[in-house]
């Protein structure tokens, strides 16, 4: 089976990898000539543990192809995935679909016998059907499907989930479209991950509830930290209270500094905006995304009441800047709302990340200070503050560490260690819901 991807992004190059260790023959197009000649290269544009090796191994195969021309790919495809980004829109928070049109227009203009177009990339409702409709008209005499199969992967650990998926959504409309799209996913009835088949809005619209019930867990948590904080209860002990509930779950219920990444923050405002074009109140989504915002700005207040209410001068060593561990993807990450607020108030911030810092680099304000490694951020520091849950920072050397620092106050926004445990290092420990 031929299969193409637009878009060689984090999805794009994660599925294509997949479906072609799965059998299939993948091209990924991507416009980004740079991109496309670095994974020629066998470079991978971004960190995600095991792509490496995946593409590696399919490239050498023969199953796995990179260029930045469609038309002959195309061509020769069963099935076209557009991947490309859907940010927010500036200015009004809509989701941006000109990458979604401007592919699917490309496409239909090289379509060559059966073909089934589906959109991969997080699309608001309805647009499958303006999909079908640009390619209708760019090619009208092309026979074609359009399908919406949304991804559901979590980055870092992208492969695992695209192999072992809790569910497939298939988004269709006719039987061949269905065929095609159920011969590529084959190899997951081995382990019987469940298809569901869908219309095309039901596809939509389960993304993003999806997306937004995950990041109402969240929000939900993040809110009863507060209560827990004013009253002497531990989030920990409530959420496994609540989660071992089997109604409830217990995944999603870790209190932090909000949520971030390339995906909940834009995929809830744009749910937002969905609601309202079609009318409808999402009351919910919108207290969701109003906790969030104040949870980031909870954070600045924390570090500085741990600091004696100024950070004026002070030396802060921050641990993660990433939205998460294992991703260089610096998108919303809470760091990119809590340091900046932080340099305002006069705080020296000296900063660390495993894979991130190139990222952060480009996203952070100028004044920010860059380490080497975690003895380097920590050195001579006021405080310390792990913001990114890093497996290098789950297992500090704590004597080495108050050592190291000139203060002792270490702000834990993962909830990563135990109180006692810090305090028998002598540090004053301040962490979220605990
Ligand atoms: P990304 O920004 O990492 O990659 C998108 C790529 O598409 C870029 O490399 C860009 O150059 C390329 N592109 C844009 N227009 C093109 C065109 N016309 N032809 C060829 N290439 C083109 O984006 P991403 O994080 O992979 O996200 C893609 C979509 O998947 C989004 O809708 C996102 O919401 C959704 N999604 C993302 C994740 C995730 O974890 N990142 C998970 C599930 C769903
Ligand atoms: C999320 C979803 O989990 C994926 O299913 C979805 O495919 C993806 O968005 C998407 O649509 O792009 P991702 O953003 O990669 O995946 O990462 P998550 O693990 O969901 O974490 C998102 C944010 O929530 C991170 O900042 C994380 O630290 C935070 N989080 C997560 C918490 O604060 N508490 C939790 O309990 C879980």
């Amino acid at each position: 089976m031929n299969v193409v991807m637009i878009g060689a992004g984090y999805v794009g190059l994660v599925s294509g990898a997949c479906f072609a260790e799965f059998g299939a023959h993948v091209t990924c197009v991507d416009k980004d000539a740079a991109r496309i000649a670095a994974l020629k290269a066998g470079e991978i544009p971004i960190y995600e543990p095991g792509l490496d090796n995946l593409v590696e191994r399919n490239m050498r195969a023969g199953r796995l192809a990179f260029t930045t021309e469609l038309a002959e790919p195309v061509a020769q495809a069963d099935l076209v995935f557009i991947a490309v980004g859907t940010p927010t829109r500036r200015g009004d928070g809509y989701a941006d679909l000109k990458y979604v049109y401007a592919a699917a227009g490309e496409v239909a203009t090289h379509l060559q016998g059966y073909t089934v177009i589906v959109d991969k990339s997080t699309v608001p409702v309805g647009t499958a059907r303006e999909v079908l409709r640009i390619a209708r008209k760019a090619n009208p005499q092309a026979d074609f499907d359009v399908a919406s199969n949304p991804e559901f992967l979590r980055e870092g650990s992208a492969i695992a989930d695209f192999m072992r998926p809790d569910r497939v959504v298939l988004g269709v409309e006719s039987e061949r479209a269905e065929a095609l799209l159920r011969e590529l996913y084959r190899p997951l009835n081995l382990i019987e991950a469940p298809i569901l088949v869908t219309g095309l809005e039901s596809a939509e619209i389960t993304k993003y509830a999806a997306n937004a019930f995950l990041a109402t867990k969240i929000s939900f948590i993040n809110e009863i930290s507060q209560l827990c904080e004013q009253t002497g209860a531990d989030v920990h002990e409530v959420a496994r209270g609540m989660g071992l509930d089997g109604r409830i779950g217990r995944k999603f219920l870790h209190a932090g500094p909000g949520y971030g990444g390339s995906c909940f923050p834009k995929d809830t405002v744009a749910l937002i905006r969905m609601a309202q074009e079609h009318g409808v109140s999402s009351r919910i989504v919108e207290s969701v995304v109003e906790v969030n915002a104040s949870q980031k700005a909870r954070m600045v207040s924390k570090i500085r009441e741990a600091l004696g209410g100024s950070v004026a001068d002070k030396t802060i060593a921050v641990l993660g800047l990433t939205f998460k561990p294992e991703t260089d993807d610096m998108r919303e990450a809470p760091s990119l709302a809590i340091l900046p607020a932080l340099l305002d108030r006069g705080a020296v911030i000296r900063a660390h990340d495993p894979e991130g810092m190139e990222e952060a680099k480009k996203e952070l304000p100028a004044a920010v200070i860059y380490a080497a490694g975690i003895d380097e951020a920590v050195q001579n520091a006021d405080a310390v503050v792990l913001l990114t849950e890093w497996n290098q920072y789950r297992g500090l050397d704590l004597p080495r560490l108050r050592a190291q620092m000139r203060g002792n106050v270490f702000v834990d926004l993962r909830n990563v260690y135990e109180r006692e445990l810090m305090a028998t290092h002598g540090f004053a420990y301040t962490c979220v819901g605990r």
